[in-house]
C-alpha cells in the first residue's frame, strides 16, 4: 500500500479565532489547492483532520464538556458542541470537494469511544475502506462518549494518535499558526524555535510548551507536542509541526522534506 500521511489543519488557521463561528474560507481554499497540487505530483494516501477554532471550542468551554456529564447542562453542552464541530466540518468538506478532492467526513463521535479523555477503542474499518478505494477521509476534534466521564472531548491530535496506532502512517503533519514549538511563548522576543525533538530533549520541550493563547479546550502546544511525540514513538514515523499560514508550506510538507522553519519530531 502507498505511504500514508496524516495532515492536521489547526483551528487557529482555518477559523477567525476572534469571531465566534467564523471560518476563513479563502484560507481553507488556498490550503486545499496546495493539497491538490501535492497529490498531482506524488501518489500517497492522505487523512485530513481539522481543529475547531472559533467553532466547537466555544460551547465546549462554556458547558465544560471535557468534565463529563457532571452538570445539569452537560448533555446540552455535548449536543451543541458536536453540532458546532460538524458545522465547521461541513464547510471544510464542501471546500475540499469544490477544490477537486474526493473527501469523505468521519466524526469521532461515530467511530471512537473515550476513556478519561483518551480514545480507548474504535472501529476504523470504514476509514481504511475509504482509503483503500482512493478517498480522502476528513476527521476532526469532537465530543466522544466516554466510558468513565460520560462524554469527553477528543482533540484532532488525540484522534490522530488513535488512528496512527492502527494505520501506521509514514508522516504526521500538524499545520498551526506558529512555526513550531518555541523555547517560550512565541510572541516573546527571546523565544527560539526548537527544530528537533527526540528522546534527548522531549522533557525540556514539554516544560517550555504552554497552552493556547486562544480559546482551545484541548491544551494548545503542550498537548500537541506531547501527543505527536507519543505517536511518532509508537509508529516509528516522522512528525512535523509547521506554520500553515505561510503560503506553500502545506505543499512543502506533503511533497518534500517540509518547510525549513519547523519542529521535526522523531520518536
Ligand atoms: N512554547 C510554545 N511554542 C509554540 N506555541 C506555543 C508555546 N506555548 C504556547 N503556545 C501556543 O500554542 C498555540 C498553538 O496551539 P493551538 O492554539 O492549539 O493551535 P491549533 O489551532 O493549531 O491546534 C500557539 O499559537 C501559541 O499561542
Ligand atoms: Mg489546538
Amino acid at each position: 500500500m502507498k505511504g500514508l500521511y496524516l495532515l492536521k489543519l489547526g483551528g487557529s488557521i482555518i477559523t477567525d479565532i476572534s469571531k465566534a463561528h467564523t471560518a476563513k474560507e479563502d484560507v481553507i481554499r488556498r490550503i486545499f489547492g496546495e493539497i491538490r497540487r501535492s497529490l498531482a505530483r506524488r501518489d500517497f494516501n492522505l487523512i485530513i483532520g481539522h481543529g475547531s477554532g472559533s467553532f466547537a471550542h466555544i460551547p465546549a468551554k462554556k458547558y465544560r464538556v471535557n468534565e463529563g456529564l457532571r452538570y445539569s447542562y452537560s448533555m446540552k453542552g455535548a449536543a451543541v458542541t458536536h453540532q458546532t464541530a460538524k458545522e465547521l466540518n461541513l464547510i471544510v468538506n464542501r471546500i475540499a470537494i469544490e477544490s477537486g478532492l474526493n473527501t469523505l467526513p468521519f466524526s469521532p463521535l461515530n467511530f471512537a469511544l473515550g476513556d478519561q479523555g483518551r480514545i480507548k477503542t474504535g472501529d476504523i474499518s470504514q476509514i481504511s475502506g475509504a482509503l483503500k478505494r482512493g478517498f480522502i477521509p476528513i476527521t476532526h476534534g469532537d465530543v466522544v462518549i466516554d466510558l468513565e466521564r460520560g462524554v469527553s472531548i477528543a482533540s484532532t491530535e488525540e484522534v490522530f494518535r488513535f488512528l496512527s496506532g492502527r494505520l501506521k502512517p509514514e508522516k504526521i503533519l500538524l499545520a498551526t499558526d506558529v512555526d513550531g514549538v518555541f523555547t517560550r511563548e512565541p510572541f516573546r522576543k527571546d523565544a527560539e524555535l526548537i527544530k528537533f525533538v527526540g528522546s534527548r530533549n522531549i522533557g525540556d520541550v514539554l516544560s517550555a510548551a504552554g497552552s493556547s493563547a486562544k480559546v482551545d479546550v484541548t491544551g494548545g502546544m503542550k498537548t500537541k507536542i506531547a501527543l505527536l511525540y507519543e505517536m511518532c514513538r509508537q509508529s516509528s514515523c516522522e512528525g512535523i509541526i509547521f506554520n500553515g499560514n505561510v503560503k506553500g508550506n502545506i505543499m512543502k510538507a506533503l511533497s518534500g522534506p517540509g518547510p525549513e522553519n519547523a519542529t521535526r519530531v522523531k520518536g
